[in-house]
């Protein structure tokens, strides 16, 4: 396993680098996502350490972490754009590309099927029913890693001020209020449509939202300490209705960090 992974991280060291370009905004993006693989690869590795997987599966979530995004190089050399909707899923994309590599079929084909279920569920809504309690583990520990990295990634963008300096594939409706129904949804605490954001208040209440998908207390803490949550709050449009959310957010996290 440990030539294997060495063998990965040539490959994918190349592959990124492969995509660079002297196009400006385009190279933004794809050194966006380098450096995002990197941060969830180590993240993934923690999070298993964290949890006193054996070294195998330490190996396994690491090998996750380090091809969940690679459907986003190909998706965006081909369609310009970060946003699935526009184009087509990345994770699917990714596990196309994944399939064209020999060395995947060096893993066993348990150990293979496992490292498709948690890529191919790492961004998904849901992740898909299974029995296989092993496919779900691997699935909860790369939606953890990634959004946590998602969050760093995030963070200068969703404070107001910074809004004109979003790039493209990130940027928001000019408006900063919340819509009514994300607001009535926060307040419920139900996962709001990503697909209906209108405003960039709204896109700051689906990321809070992200909160109550985080499946690790690992993950809740180190979000905590990392101040994710109160420099979204901050810039929150705040009325009676929003803080009611947020005290319901702020209940939640304290309970998930101390189990
Ligand atoms: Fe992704």
């Amino acid at each position: 396993m440990k030539q294997l992974l060495k063998k990965m991280h040539g490959w994918i060291g190349e592959y990124m680098a492969s995509f660079h370009t002297d196009d400006e905004e385009v190279q933004q993006g794809i050194l966006i996502k380098e450096k995002h693989t990197g941060y969830v690869t180590a993240n993934s590795i923690q999070l298993a350490k964290y949890l006193k997987l054996p070294e195998h599966d330490v190996e396994l979530a690491e090998v996750i972490g380090l091809f969940h995004d690679v459907g986003r190089f190909r998706q965006y050399s081909i369609y310009r754009t970060f946003n699935d909707a526009d184009s087509e899923d990345h994770a699917d994309l990714g596990l196309k590309v994944i399939d064209e590599l020999d060395f995947f079929n060096e893993l066993s084909t348990e150990d293979n099927e496992l490292v498709h279920f948690a890529i191919k569920n790492h961004n998904k809504k849901v992740i898909e029913p299974t029995d296989d309690e092993r496919k779900i583990l691997f699935a909860k520990i790369i939606r953890d890693a990634d959004k946590l990295d998602i969050y760093r990634v995030l963070q200068p963008f969703l404070a107001q001020e910074n809004a004109d300096k979003m790039p493209n594939f990130i940027k928001g409706k000019e408006r900063a209020e919340i819509s009514p129904d994300f607001i009535e949804n926060f307040v419920a605490g139900n996962q709001a449509d990503y697909r209906k954001i209108r405003t960039n208040g709204d896109r700051k209440i689906v990321r809070l939202m992200w909160i109550y998908d985080i499946n690790f207390a690992w993950t809740m803490k180190q979000i905590v300490r990392r101040g994710y949550i109160e420099k979204i709050v901050e810039a929150l449009p705040m009325d009676s209705n929003v803080q009611k959310g947020v005290d319901r957010l702020r209940e939640y996290v304290k309970q998930k960090c101390n189990g």
